[in-house]
């Protein structure tokens, strides 16, 4: 639990921290370069819808699951298929994704913000977030920065469901007023995470490594944006810094 002068910071996980376009590595190894980094992104697009339908639906089925049914959905799209085999060993690797290459530096600076308790908050099941923190060979020397891994797991619900939000708002100590809420950050690369924080009151920082600008239309107005947009994660801690000052 944070104490009150802390500043509570959640990062999200997979599209934050890890790449999830770097499993097309371990799909490239069946399919090709190109193909694979098709895939990895169909994959990826039907993993996040499957978890918004099942939100629609007010039912849950774990992240893990998601993920292999996902893939085979996006298999069966381009008229792939894989053997079991292949299928446990890319699930294998989906708990040892790559990191973006601005992370490193930047949890290695956080490590020396004592004001800051940072926590990873992720779709992910418990098991999942604390194989791909722990034993991943990019994020496992810096897994102590994370004082937390709060997943949805105990919800049954995913971002952006609002119980998600409350839920660490719960884990961290916080009451799920206005107020409180707006005392707590979510770092995010994923913009539906950031207009969902953003609907419960929490500040967000939008990591926009491409640069393309904020695209996502969905809620009008102050809400619907990131409080800012981060270039890279080394600029998350400033910003949040600049931001408090005000
Ligand atoms: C997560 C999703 C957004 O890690 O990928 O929560």
């Amino acid at each position: 639990m944070a104490t009150k002068d802390q500043t509570i910071i959640a990062f999200d996980l997979y599209g934050t921290l890890l790449s999830t376009e770097s499993i097309a590595k371990e799909l490239s190894t069946h399919f090709g370069k190109d193909k694979a980094a098709n895939l990895a992104a169909l994959w990826r697009r039907y993993q996040l819808e499957y978890t918004w339908r099942f939100n629609s639906m007010n039912q849950y089925e774990p992240f893990s699951s998601i993920t292999r049914n996902s893939l085979s959905h996006a298999l069966a799209e381009f008229g792939l298929s894989l053997d079991d085999d292949s299928i446990a060993t890319l699930m294998k690797a989906y708990d040892s994704l790559s990191t973006f290459p601005d992370v490193s530096p930047a949890l290695e600076a956080l490590s020396k913000e004592s004001s800051i308790t940072a926590v990873v908050f992720s779709n992910g099941t418990q098991s999942m977030v604390s194989n791909s923190v722990k034993s991943s060979p990019d994020l496992g020397p810096h897994a102590s920065v994370f004082k937390e891994m709060i997943t949805v797991e105990e919800v049954k619900r995913f971002k952006p469901y609002p119980d998600v939000y409350t839920h660490l708002a719960e884990k961290m100590g916080k009451s799920k007023t206005k107020e409180a809420m707006g005392e707590m950050w979510l770092v995010s690369g994923n913009p539906f995470d950031i207009v969902g924080a953003r609907s419960m009151g929490m500040q967000a920082a939008w990591v926009d490594r491409a640069g393309n600008g904020w695209t996502d239309g969905l809620v009008q107005g102050e809400i619907g944006r990131p409080t800012f947009i981060a270039k890279g994660l080394g600029e998350v801690v400033e910003g949040v810094k600049k931001h408090m000052k005000k």
